[in-house]
């Protein structure tokens, strides 16, 4: 009865959770699974940046109670953004749930489960849900442990800083995720370094606002900030080949790192940078401290370090009292930047912050339609972004088979990912790949000889 399947809704934090929890259940004798119907024990790890993730979680939560009233031995546990936005409240819509764990307790997830079953099997009643969701200090120091799996795993997300302390006005997080705090960067580069004994080449430092990594409590020297030294510390690790952080918030995205982009080749041609709107009036309704121009400054910086840097986001669509013009000046911000990929959200109200009580709320037809009108413009971006990169070599980073199990898959310098025909021995490898096809995407290709014209001159790797 210790077969776990863990569910994760929402951002890679919440995955990288996840696995730690994992790896941490294993250590103690509970076996993974793939599928949750082969489980004794489900856990969701949840998200509540906007109501439809928590609804969904919700509705997924009360489909599995009716397993749990049905399976006296069935496990049924909540755990993450949600568990520590609601609590015990959400034990008034899921009075089966078992386990409401928050996101400074995952570390204790053993505990809990050893002491439920435990109980369970001496047959002592246990009558009341185990609800956790206080503030631990140090908690973001024990997310750190990774799972080995059958396969080798050639990327990984590291949790470098846990928690924010920006208060957009939109934005559960703070409520969610607590203070911000970061981990030791000795600790990061141990795990960075073991992650690449075991085979791991790209590392995503993970965390909210990782451009304030360190800011609180490590030295400030005149020159390049905490999160500039990790990067420089974690590109130093033989056998990581590649490093990716998200996200950065403008305000901390300073010249340090940006020059970084010219000194650490490692680091690829590609920066997701949140903008949430191109419109100053609204960044300013947000409480996101740049302005338009300034977010541009930033990208020709970034632009002027590597000419071929890719650039993601994330725009937000209808807050409040925003109007036809402030929209129209994200539209038009979207194609100055030329982004390659862009996650758009319709504003979502979320209870407690301070724009749920902003007057001017946009009516949903208006959210919907200026979000279509969007994605129109991203994709096509994306598309011709991608067609621009048929017949060239591009170095891949090769994760290993893709969907269909009979190609391989893999990621551009740029992030692009990349479908093409080769030997699974090539997972983990360098290769260069040329693009013979495009999708909004995906690119598709061939190996190419060694060498062969790659477009990429930044490349620190000779193939
Ligand atoms: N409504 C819609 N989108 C939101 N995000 C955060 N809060 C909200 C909200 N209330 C988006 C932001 C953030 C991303 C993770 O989620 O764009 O960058």
């Amino acid at each position: 009865m210790n077969r776990v399947h863990i569910k994760t809704y929402g951002c890679q934090m919440n995955e990288r959770d996840s696995e730690a929890v994992a790896a941490m259940l294993r250590a103690r004798g509970y076996r993974i699974v793939a599928s949750e119907d082969d489980c004794d024990i489900l856990l969701l790890n949840t998200c509540s940046v906007r109501d439809a993730a928590e609804q969904k979680a919700i509705g997924k939560a009360a489909h599995e109670s009716s397993r749990r009233r049905r399976d006296p031995d069935f496990v049924l546990g909540i755990l993450g953004c949600m568990a520590q936005n609601r609590g015990a409240g959400l034990l008034d819509r899921l009075p089966d749930v078992d386990l409401i764990v928050g996101t400074q307790k995952f570390h204790r997830v053993p505990d809990y489960l050893d002491n439920l079953r435990a109980a369970r099997e001496a047959g002592v009643p246990v009558a009341e849900a185990i609800v956790e969701t206080g503030v631990e200090e140090g908690s973001q120091n024990t997310i750190r442990d990774h799972m080995e799996g059958p396969g080798r795993q050639v990327c990984a997300f590291v949790s470098i800083q846990q928690g924010c302390d920006m208060n957009c006005t939109f934005c559960i997080v703070p409520r969610t995720r607590g203070d911000e705090r970061s981990r030791p960067a000795g600790d990061i580069v141990l795990e960075c370094e073991e992650l690449a004994a075991r085979g791991v080449r790209e590392v995503t430092l993970l965390g909210q606002i990782v451009t304030s990594y360190g800011r609180r409590d490590q030295r400030q020297g005149d020159g390049a900030s905490p999160f500039v030294r990790l990067l420089e510390r974690v590109h130093a690790i033989p056998g990581i080949e590649r490093i990716r952080f998200t996200s950065p918030h403008p305000r901390g995205f300073r010249r340090d790192l940006a020059d970084a982009y010219s000194r650490l080749p490692k680091l690829g041609e590609h920066v997701h940078l949140p903008v949430q709107s191109g419109s100053d009036a609204v960044l300013r309704a947000m409480n996101r401290p740049y302005s338009r121009e300034r977010y541009l400054e930033i990208v020709r910086m970034l632009k002027g370090a590597r000419p071929a840097m890719a650039f993601s986001t994330d725009i937000i669509v209808g807050f409040p009292g925003e109007t036809d013009e402030d929209f129209e000046r994200t539209r038009t911000l979207c194609e100055e930047v030329d982004y390659d990929m862009a996650y758009v959200f319709k504003y979502s109200v979320r209870t407690g912050t301070p724009a749920a009580s902003m007057p001017d709320q946009v009516p949903d037809e208006v959210r919907e339609s200026r979000n279509q009108a969007l994605l129109e413009v991203l994709r096509a971006g994306s598309l011709r972004r991608s067609r621009a990169l048929v017949g060239t070599v591009q170095e891949v980073l090769v994760e290993g088979p893709d969907k269909t199990g009979l190609r391989l898959t893999g990621r551009t310098r740029a992030n692009r990912a990349v479908v093409f025909d080769g030997p699974g021995r090539l997972a983990g490898e360098l290769v260069p790949v040329e693009i013979a096809g495009a999708s909004v995407s995906t690119l598709y290709g061939a190996l190419a000889p060694a060498g062969a014209g790659l477009q990429t001159p930044a490349c620190p790797v000779s193939l």
